[in-house]
């Protein structure tokens, strides 16, 4: 019997509550809800070391990382809007892909990514969006068709007696079974 698909999520920031950490797991909650399993790599468990093409050491982190991307059969990428673009944690992170160059399956090849961006307005929304696809796409993966973006000034996940925002957990959910649901087309067609 084959095991049910794993979706490994990266993303996040170090900052206390990150709004998109928090919807990294909501939308790894809705994966595991629909029969994956999943790994969540937050901001703490990323590299933090710049990857270096150069030097064949690897960090725990980076290990951890690649090793989870090698068995992934989905990936959710959640990161920040820093300066209209995906931040320098996140895309170093996705930099670690490299290692994967020369796998049997190359990068991304063929897995769903899911992408999440929270951001302090709609126009870094977009530009960051647009620029994590465009990452995905280098990197042979398919972003699925649907991806949040959350405005955290608007607190999506409440606090300090505001409710949550139900749709943008919905928003975040709809990534996670987007990925999943490709992660079981894709067997059915191998
Ligand atoms: C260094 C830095 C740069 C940022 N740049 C932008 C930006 O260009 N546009 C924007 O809307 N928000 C920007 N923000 C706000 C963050 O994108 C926003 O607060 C985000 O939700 C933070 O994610 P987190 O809650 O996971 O930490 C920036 C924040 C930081 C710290």
């Amino acid at each position: 019997m084959q095991h049910p698909p794993f979706i490994v999520g990266l993303g996040g920031t170090t900052r206390p509550g990150s709004t998109s950490e928090k919807a990294l797991a909501a939308a790894l909650e809705a994966a595991a809800a629909v029969g994956c399993t999943t790994q969540l790599l937050g901001a703490s468990a990323l590299p933090l070391e710049p990857y270096d093409p150069t030097r064949p050491e690897r960090s725990s982190q980076a290990v951890a990382l690649v090793d989870a991307l090698r068995r992934a059969d989905g990936v959710i990428i959640a990161t920040p809007a820093y300066h209209g673009g995906i931040s320098g944690l996140v895309k170093n992170a996705i930099d670690f892909t490299e290692d994967l160059r020369g796998d049997a399956r190359v990068y991304f090849d063929g897995l769903a990514i899911g992408c999440i961006v929270s951001a302090d307005g709609p126009q870094a929304m977009g530009s960051t969006l647009a620029s994590l696809r465009a990452i995905v796409h280098a990197l042979r993966g398919w972003p699925t068709p649907f991806a949040a973006t959350l405005n955290s000034r608007e607190r999506p996940f409440g606090g300090d007696g505001q409710p949550a925002d139900a749709a943008a957990i919905e928003a975040c959910a709809m990534v996670g079974r987007q990925v999943a649901e490709f992660a079981r087309m894709k067997r059915m067609v191998k």
